[in-house]
């Protein structure tokens, strides 16, 4: 089958698209066509080996798994003897080891069915960057309705999840972003844009009960003055 891999780490040029042998699924694991994979900033880290403590996780000196993405959406071709939950012909996304190739192999606690008015497209956009929204959110933010909170790169991957979960949780939300992406971070939900290129949300006086930050440029000390006292 073909996929993407890379040998060594560094720019975009070490990614070659080559035949390599067709995976095949462990006990507990599934094999999926794979029709759609989207590209997150972790690949690019593993790509580059940068930070150093990626190298941790994916080979000191060169990369020991030579496969790249992770968000991943297509059909399930075929399951592993323990695998209870799918089935060949179901539609899925989730994550894994491997996105960007013909096929991919994971753990089928790694996937959920795809809804069908959700696009491949669609569903392969959301994995890691809808998990880390959610996470900071309600898991470490414990987000609560009627809470003010400012997204700080809401146009991004990460910050667009995390506007509409805000939103969904009840939040008054002010995004933060450029200006070509004022319209579209308002009409995902944002209540307040604020155009990173002409204010800076740490000196206008507003005090937020949580800041969300996916693009962290400002001092410890410039969130504190954009914090209340409690947030
Ligand atoms: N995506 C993931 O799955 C994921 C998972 C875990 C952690 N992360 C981390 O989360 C962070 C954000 O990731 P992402 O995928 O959302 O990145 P992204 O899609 O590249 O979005 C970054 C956003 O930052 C905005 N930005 C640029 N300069 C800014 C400034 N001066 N002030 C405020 N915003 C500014 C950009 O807004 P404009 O386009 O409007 O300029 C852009 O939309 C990264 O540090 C990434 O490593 C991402």
């Amino acid at each position: 089958m073909k996929a993407i891999v890379y040998r060594q780490y560094g720019s975009p040029d070490v990614l070659k698209y080559e035949e390599i042998e067709k995976p095949t699924a462990g006990d507990d694991e599934i094999l999926i066509k794979v029709h759609a994979a989207s590209v997150n900033p972790l690949d690019y880290h593993f790509m580059r080996g940068t930070p150093f403590a990626v190298r941790l996780f994916s080979g000191l000196r060169k990369p020991k798994i030579t496969r790249l993405g992770r968000d991943v959406s297509g059909i399930v071709e075929t399951v592993g003897k323990k695998v209870t939950q799918f089935k060949p012909g179901d539609a899925v996304y989730g994550t894994c080891r491997g996105a960007f190739a013909k096929y991919a192999c994971t753990s089928e606690t790694a996937v959920v069915i795809k809804p069908n008015n959700v696009t491949f497209e669609q569903a392969a956009a959301v994995p890691i960057a809808a998990f880390t929204a959610l996470q900071a959110l309600r898991d470490k933010g414990q987000i609560q309705h009627g809470q003010n909170v400012l997204i700080n790169g809401a146009a991004g991957g990460v910050g667009t999840f995390a506007v509409q979960m805000a939103k969904s949780f009840g939040a008054h939300v002010t995004g933060v972003c450029s200006t070509r992406n004022m319209e579209m971070v308002r009409s995902i939900g944002a209540d307040n844009v604020i155009d990173y290129t002409k204010v800076n949300f740490t000196k206008t006086g507003q005090r937020y009960d949580m800041i969300f930050d996916c693009y962290a440029n400002q001092s410890l000390l410039a969130y504190r003055r954009a914090l209340k006292e409690n947030g």
